[in-house]
């Protein structure tokens, strides 16, 4: 049998995987009462657990003001650390390795989300086009209030306190969410970020944010076992920069000189949740390929043979899967042995029960 590139073991900081194939990172928003992960969590994210495998569990807020998507689960108090924990050990049972993404919105939230209805906060104040959702449902994003320079400080910290939080819960590392169109993204890119302090103007400075928080997560972890989620060129959240090109190629060098786990890159195909352009090539992966050195992940609109070409390539080491992995909880195996896939169901996407979470059907099942 020709050897398939996507399995094929190969290292990520201290860890060796016995293939290439991620969990990539997707809010469900079933957590319970306090944002407390539970067993169906758990039941879940065991069903698409691998040897060897690595799972990034879905975005996960630092902060009761990093919130836009009600019933996602959190990572600042000790029931969800103890809710995380159920989630960790059933991964570990089956012999996969999982990170946290932490998570922080920033503008892409409402006053409904927010404790105590105030404004959410931004680097600068520019509302995105979009909707968060609340507990009632959707809502169109609230205007936010641009950090003040004092307040910086407590949301780095609330990152690091994030990070050592999900080391409690076991976790085997943790990525940094910063694609997307949330707070980092909003300091990175210049459509946003208007400020003219050290956080504001030059890319130097619009990066500060993201490297202050990824730098904090080392500081707790070790730089083997940080990730950073980015997603070059994505209007998801009304997103834009003006030198797209500068900017992430600025963030990915200063990225590789601390010496992170693995670099994760959506490729401008996707927007959010959803393929904008099919056939377009994954050339945000080919290009930060050229500037980061150590493990890449590819995400956004891979199928098996687009991911093994890819690997083959050398533009990434591993690719993580999105939607594929919803409707598939045997992934790996559909992949490895080319089975046809389960096809994904939008409706359940976000928030409700068992139904579209942990009832879709395992191959011969
Ligand atoms: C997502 N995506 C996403 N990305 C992220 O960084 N953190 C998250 O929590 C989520 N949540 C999320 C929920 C749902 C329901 C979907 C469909 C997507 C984006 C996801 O990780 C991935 O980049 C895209 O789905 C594109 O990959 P696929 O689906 O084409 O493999």
């Amino acid at each position: 049998m020709i050897t398939q590139p996507l399995f094929t073991p190969t290292k990520m900081g201290p860890f060796k995987l016995e293939h290439r194939v991620v969990m990539a990172p997707l809010t469900r928003m079933r957590s319970s009462e306090g944002n407390v992960p539970n067993e169906l969590m758990a039941e879940y994210y065991a069903q698409r657990a691998t040897q060897g495998g690595l799972i990034i569990a879905e975005a996960t807020p630092v902060s009761p003001y990093g919130f836009g998507y009600a019933g996602s689960p959190g990572i600042f108090t000790q029931a969800q650390v103890a809710g995380w924990r159920k989630v960790v050990d059933a991964v570990h049972k089956k012999g996969g390795l999982i990170f946290l993404q932490l998570w922080h919105v920033g503008r892409q939230s409402h006053p409904l989300l927010q404790p105590g209805n105030i404004d959410p906060v931004a680097p600068s104040a520019i509302r995105a086009e979009g909707e968060a959702y609340a507990k009632t449902g959707p809502v169109a994003f609230g205007m936010p209030r641009a950090l003040a320079l004092a307040e910086i400080p407590d949301v780095v910290e609330s990152f690091r306190r994030g990070a050592e939080l999900a080391k409690e819960a076991g976790f085997d590392g943790v990525e940094i969410h910063g694609a997307n169109g949330y707070l980092p993204d909003q300091f990175l890119q210049d459509g946003t970020n208007t400020r003219t302090d050290i956080y504001g103007g030059p890319i130097e400075n619009r990066a500060r944010f993201l490297l202050e928080i990824t730098q904090a997560a080392i500081s707790v972890w070790g730089e083997g076992r940080v990730g950073v989620r980015l997603s070059p060129s994505s209007s998801y959240g009304s997103m834009h920069d003006s030198d797209p090109k500068a900017t992430f190629g600025y963030v990915a060098q200063q990225l590789d000189k601390m010496g992170l786990g693995y670099l994760h890159v959506v490729e401008p195909r996707i927007k959010g949740n959803e393929t904008i352009d099919e056939r377009a090539e994954p050339v945000a992966a080919r290009y930060l390929r050229t500037l980061f050195k150590g493990p890449i992940i590819a995400a956004g609109g891979f199928q098996g043979t687009s991911a093994q070409a890819l690997i083959s390539e050398g533009s990434a080491d591993l690719v993580a899967f999105g939607r594929a992995f919803i409707a598939n909880p045997d992934l790996v195996r559909r992949l490895r042995d080319d089975l046809a896939l389960n096809t994904y169901d939008r409706d359940t996407f976000y928030g409700g029960d068992a139904a579209g979470y942990t009832d879709y059907p395992f191959t011969g099942s």
